[in-house]
């Protein structure tokens, strides 16, 4: 098992990553606490949810799946959290994926004005990205995560064993972000992930992307202008045009995510900005981990639903997008460019 701390003064967690991290927890944490779980996630790991609280009665189970990140979840989970009796600096452990983390984490910073979090992610994406740096958020019918927070955790519990059951389809929607934070930092993580693979070193790759996580929210917490939580956004404004244009339902997020790279990637090469290498490499470690890295949809057709992504900082024209691109892996910046010009970069349009 492996350990680090997030440092945040006061308010800085550990983080233990590796199977059997769960049982190897200090008990002490959860007392008196209640459990946050999915109802899929609850049929999995009923035994191991409930020997974290006191009575199978402080076990909030929520439905499966995006729906339950909804203003009408949060206030049933305030009333669940009162009608046990939760004390003000009780836990709330969220033992699922990034769903019930954002979830039970925007209701733990909510209730009695903050009550403490325990992450135990379950899912590879909630594992090397969403359980770390404190933002949790509900969806509004206006917008996804439109309501929310920053509540850094307590402690995270990253046990990689719970990846076992995990579906197919939910290894490629983490994929996707383990993918950017290799070559966001450009350095052991990548290595690993050419080298290796996910089965054999799955420890080590995880607690890598945490590693990477952590370094660039310590940096900057609140996601500040310019910022260096803004590089997280690498393969995001394309993926998440791609996402809207085929209604969210061709590709998932990790999926969207990875061909939104590589159009990041194929855009800075064309402007003079990008080293050719850093394709051939992203293709390679796509192909690898059996990820898309293109898309037969048109890039012009999509790419003009990337001025009302709302991560995108407008200009005053409002004509322009903000990319982060990549000089090489390691060395991510922000470059803004008139829709005009990235349009003509995919001369299809
Ligand atoms: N807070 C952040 O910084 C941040 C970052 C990225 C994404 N997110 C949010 O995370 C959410 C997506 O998270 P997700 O991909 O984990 O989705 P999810 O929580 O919906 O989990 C995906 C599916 O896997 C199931 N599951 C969970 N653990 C399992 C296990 N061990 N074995 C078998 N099945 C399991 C769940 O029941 C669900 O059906 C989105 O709402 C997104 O907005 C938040
Ligand atoms: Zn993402």
């Amino acid at each position: 098992m492996k350990e680090l701390t997030v440092s945040f003064g006061t308010r800085s967690y550990d983080v233990s990553v590796g199977r059997g991290a769960l049982a190897a927890a200090d008990s002490a944490l959860f007392t008196d606490g209640v459990a946050v779980t999915d109802e899929k996630v609850y049929k999995l790991y009923k035994v191991q949810i409930e020997s974290l609280v006191s009575s199978p009665e402080r076990v909030a189970v929520v439905p499966v799946g995006e729906g339950s990140k909804s203003p009408e979840r949060l206030s049933w989970l305030w009333r669940f959290f009162a009608r046990a009796g939760l004390r003000r600096r009780a836990p709330v452990i969220a033992f699922g994926g990034g769903v019930v983390g954002d979830l039970a984490g925007f209701a733990a910073a909510t209730y009695m004005r903050g009550a403490p979090l325990i992450q135990i992610p379950t899912t590879l994406l909630s594992q090397t990205d969403s359980s770390v740096g404190g933002k949790v958020a509900v969806n509004l019918p206006e917008g996804k995560n439109l309501a929310g927070s920053f509540h850094q955790p307590r402690a995270v519990i990253a046990d990689t064993a719970f990846l076992d059951t995990l579906p197919d389809r939910e290894i490629k929607a983490g994929m996707g972000e383990v993918v950017k934070h290799a070559l966001l930092d450009g350095g052991a993580l990548l290595r690993l992930l050419q080298d290796g693979s996910l089965d054999k070193d799955r420890d080590e790759i995880v607690f890598e992307n945490i590693k990477i996580k952590a370094a660039i929210v310590q940096r900057d917490e609140r996601e500040s202008d310019k910022g260096a939580r803004m590089t997280l956004n690498l393969g995001h404004t394309f993926g998440h045009a791609l996402e809207a244009y085929t209604l969210y339902s061709r590709y998932n997020h990790g999926e969207a995510v990875a061909i939104g790279t590589a159009l990041a990637v194929r855009a800075g090469i064309a402007l003079g900005l990008t080293s050719p290498e850093t394709l051939e490499l992203l293709h390679g470690l796509l192909r690898r981990y059996n990820m898309p890295y293109e898309t037969e949809i048109p890039a012009c057709d999509f790419i003009p639903l990337m001025l009302g992504d709302k991560k995108n900082q407008v200009s005053s024209g409002g004509d322009e997008v903000t990319l982060v691109l990549l000089r090489n892996p390691g060395e991510p910046f922000v470059h803004s460019i008139k829709l005009k010009e990235l349009e003509s970069v995919f001369m299809a349009c």
